[in-house]
């Protein structure tokens, strides 16, 4: 590992390109092992470069895995020693300030597992070149900063009848010899990133929308045969998320057509390319007897979240990669809001929140830990991280409270208008925010530059004699690699104070009952006048920061809060609270050799939730909901994962238990046999019953496990069978389980997506799922290690969602995940570099687990020639 060490890239060294690409001619003749691509640049001297003082800069044109054929300008094949091949690209001597460059290289898709540049899934060809897959189809400045026109023509044998590309089709034909040849051209600059081929044998559906401004937009969706029946979910998503943008942003879409295409093999959800989205199968096809409802969700929201790219992302992109979160904060933001305008806003909240608190805060805690704009990097891709993303759009979200929706508007219209058609930072959002509204985000922007997890400490006071209240709160952000002694940030603190009946209290002589306090000092006060009694207040509403509050409630006011609280997102986070108490303790009582107490309060707490028929179901199913295992572990300072695993399941076991009669009736009055739909309300009926469900099954009680049974053999959605399942594998005797998921297989085999489920529904499974059952699945004729859904499912679903498999004592969890991830880095090294996550955490552990997962990381790092993409996250993790 120690020579050939990848060169760490810093924000500080930007500089402009030397170079501008006006128009790029791509020409591809598809060939599975020798695909030829033509490129014909025009090339002219940036104006904006630095001029020098020698002459014209050499051209740089990164390229990789490539066969050069040959280099020509202005029509004139060029002499070798004008040019020079370099690990990563092609040096070029430049003579003139603007000419025309043309290259031919060889790239053999079917070879390339990485799937990223030009691949093969399923015999169809594909492309995915975000952040820097442009490089392995020719040599380009593969840089966002550089935008160009692009025109591609692609040749093809007639098996291939469908040829895609971004813009829209100005020409198709067939060549001498039978082939089909199909050119587009794309009308708006684009940095090469974007750019976007797809050939196959494909089905398609097709609609229409009309923009606001009276245009017709072709919509189509792209298949392989076989899924057509699943596309109209995503279809019907595109359509409200294209309505949604321009009667939110105002934001109409540019082209003629919009098309879409499902593809097996992919890296990561789906991919904004012009015009021309790339789907992972799993986050677009979906159909009532196949897809959960969670699916459907899922769908909903990245279908929105591509489109909004449109503009966000592709129309305003980005001038490096370290502001990459200028367009996925933002867009994450903009689908977040989208899918709660679409379904419950709490519920979906709360979602976003549990992933934020699980996952991000533990990357900020841990050795990968980056601010929203990182300053430097190894390999791009393994900063497509939760903080980039997740915590960008909450940088985002504080800026809308901050300033409030309308202004915010003012801000996201003047972005657009300002700097359409640019490559701009981060630094240029912010700008647009302070110039539309005169407002002042000075301090704010650090939320940009500082990484780790800010933490709240809050204390209060009552005087009773005047009548005043006192908040009193301190911030801090810990130490993270490499960044020292953080600064305050600007917090804004949504907060109201109830009393002792459950209401708020007004808070100004205009009768307001909630405000944002805005924290912009390491420790601050905020005091209110005429308040009549001690209130208990209810703090950082709707998660208006993301930082870790602790405020010492006491149980009885949790209890109390989940009661009344009006914000639903408070009234589940007390609830959360109530859990985390119990959990905690239980714990220590588990670590002491002590008999575990029953959680009364909770109990207590849950009860009253089951009960109340007035909120809304997918919120009930959402409360009764514990934290998850590696939900509890980042809660601790030092992770015991024996202890969390004993006390989660005591905890669960003791209100199925306690509840069980509760949970029956609610199970009873929530199964209706009415046909499918995924509107919000039938899917948050669902959620409700099978939560409820699974506390039944819990119980392992025959007549419980029976309705899981039943339940199952009805079929009547995914949904349900799903969940069935879950809790019998879970539950039931282990033949029992067996023989259901054998026959659930046996029915849905030809189905790549039910076979995924089917897949995790085992790796997950905390009793089901041991090393030996996941072992098993590696064999299984339906897992390809180099399909990373497959892989996802079965090593992702044990090593990252089985805290209780992948945890066993004797370290052979770890070991099994580092023998995984060194097989994968040959094969596909941004997916082995996203799966050994869980290995990088080790310090956190108590000792002894901390030193087996220490070495299971060690043995990676031993193993030589390492990814760029895996080297980076491993030697960063050792260090
Ligand atoms: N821009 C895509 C999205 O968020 C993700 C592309 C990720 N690519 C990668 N190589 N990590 O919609
Ligand atoms: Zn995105």
């Amino acid at each position: 590992m120690k020579d050939n060490q990848p060169r760490t890239i810093y924000l500080k060294d930007y500089k402009v390109p030397d170079y501008l690409i006006d128009h790029t001619e791509l020409t591809f003749d598809l060939d599975p092992q020798a695909t030829l691509v033509k490129s014909r640049l025009k090339v002219r001297r940036n104006p904006a470069a630095d001029p020098g003082d020698s002459g014209l800069p050499a051209l740089w044109l990164d390229g990789v895995d490539l066969e050069l054929l040959s280099v020509s300008i202005n029509g004139k094949l060029l002499p070798a020693q004008r040019y020079q091949e370099m690990t990563g690209g092609l040096l070029l001597a430049v003579e003139t300030p603007e000419f025309e460059l043309e290259v031919q290289n060889r790239i053999a898709p079917e070879s390339n597992t990485s799937l990223e540049g030009l691949y093969l899934s399923n015999g169809m060809y594909c492309t995915q070149c975000e952040a820097e897959g442009f490089r392995k189809i020719t040599f380009y400045p593969d840089r966002p900063d550089v935008m160009s026109i692009f025109t591609t023509t692609i040749v093809a044998p007639a098996s291939y009848p469908v040829l895609l590309s971004n813009g829209n089709k100005i020409d198709s034909g067939t060549t001498q010899d039978g082939r089909l040849r199909v050119t587009w051209e794309d009308p708006f600059a684009k940095p090469a990133y974007l750019f976007a081929l797809v050939a196959g044998d494909l089905q398609y559906v097709e609609d229409t929308f009309t923009t606001s401004s009276g245009r017709e937009v072709k919509l189509q969706l792209f298949t392989e045969a076989r899924n057509i029946r699943k596309c109209e979910h995503a279809m019907v998503s595109l359509k409200h998320a294209m309505r949604w943008d321009e009667e939110v942003y105002g934001r109409e879409y540019d082209l003629d057509i919009f098309m879409i295409v499902a593809v097996d093999h992919f890296n990561m959800g789906a991919m904004e390319n012009k015009g021309l989205n790339i789907f992972n199968s799993a986050c677009v096809l979906a159909s009532p007897e196949t897809a959960t409802d969670a699916a459907f969700q899922r769908i909903e929201s990245i279908v929105a979240h591509e489109y909004f790219h449109n503009w966000s992302g592709n129309r305003v992109t980005c001038r490096d990669w370290f502001q990459l979160s200028l367009k996925e904060g933002f867009t994450v933001f903009r689908d977040a809001e989208f899918s709660a305008d679409m379904n419950s806003r709490a519920v979906k909240r709360i979602e976003d929140v549990t992933v934020l608190r699980t996952a991000q805060f533990a990357e900020d805690g841990g050795p990968m830990s980056h601010p929203v704009r990182p300053d430097s990097y190894m390999e791009i891709s393994n900063f497509y991280t939760l903080t980039v993303y997740e915590k960008g759009a909450e940088v985002v979200r504080m800026i809308h409270t901050i300033l409030g929706p309308e202004a915010f508007r003012r801000g996201s219209d003047l972005y657009f208008e300002r700097h359409d058609g640019c490559a701009v930072t981060c630094e240029d959002f912010v700008v647009a925010m302070e110039d539309a509204n005169d407002a002042d985000l000075k301090q704010f922007r650090r939320w940009y530059s500082q990484a780790g997890t800010p933490v709240l400490d809050v204390e209060d006071r009552y005087d009773e004699d005047k009548g005043e209240y006192t908040l009193k709160i301190r911030q801090h952000t810990p130490d993270t690699p490499g960044q020292k002694d953080k600064l305050p940030l600007c917090i804004p603190v949504t907060t109201a104070l109830l009393g002792a009946d459950g209401k708020e209290l007004p808070l100004n002589q205009a009768g307001a009952t909630e405000t944002t306090l805005l924290l912009t000092e390491a420790c601050q006060e905020f005091v209110f006048g005429n308040i009549k009694e001690r209130p208990l207040p209810s703090l950082l509403r709707g998660f208006s920061a993301p930082v870790k509050l602790r405020y010492d409630y006491r149980d009885h006011q949790l209890q109390f809060l989940m009661r009344h609280d009006s914000d639903e997102f408070n009234r589940w986070d007390a609830g959360q609270r109530l859990a985390l108490n119990a959990l905690a303790a239980l714990q220590v009582q588990f670590r002491a050799g002590e008999a575990l107490r029953t959680p009364d309060a909770l109990i207590a707490g849950y009860a009253s939730v089951l009960g109340n028929g007035a909120l809304d179901p997918a919120l009930v199913a959402k409360m009764l909901a514990l934290p998850s295992a590696q939900e509890l572990a980042e809660q601790e300072g030092e992770i015991h994962a024996a202890a969390i695993i004993a006390a989660r399941e005591f905890v669960r076991n003791a209100i199925a238990d306690a509840l069980k009669p509760e949970f029956l009736a609610r199970y009873r009055q929530l199964d209706q046999r009415t046909p499918y739909s995924a509107e919000a309300a039938d899917i948050a009926r669902r959620s409700l019953k099978n939560t409820c469900l699974a506390y039944l099954c819990a119980t392992m009680d025959d007549d419980a496990l029976d309705l899981a049974r039943s339940q199952l053999a009805r079929g009547e959605n995914m949904t349900d069978s799903a969940s069935a399942l879950g809790a019998l594998v879970e539950f039931g005797p282990v033949e029992d389980a067996e023989q259901h998921l054998e026959s659930f297989y046996q029915q849905w085999q030809q189905d790549t997506q039910v076979v995924e489920t089917w897949f995790g529904l085992q790796s997950t499974s905390a009793s089901y799922g041991t090393l030996e059952r996941v072992q098993q699945l590696l064999g299984h004729s339906a897992f390809e290690l180099t399909n990373p859904n497959k892989v996802r499912a079965v090593i992702g679903g044990f090593a990252m969602r089985n805290f209780k498999q992948f945890h066993k004592e004797d370290g052979s969890g770890y070991e099994f995940l580092s023998d995984q991830v060194i097989a994968l880095d040959k094969l596909n090294p941004q997916i082995a570099a996203r799966l050994v996550t869980p290995l990088t955490r080790w310090k956190k552990y108590a000792a002894s687990d901390a030193g087996l997962i220490k070495s299971a990381l060690q043995r990676i790092a031993e193993c030589g020639s390492l990814s760029r993409d895996l080297f980076e996250v491993v030697s960063k993790s050792l260090s």
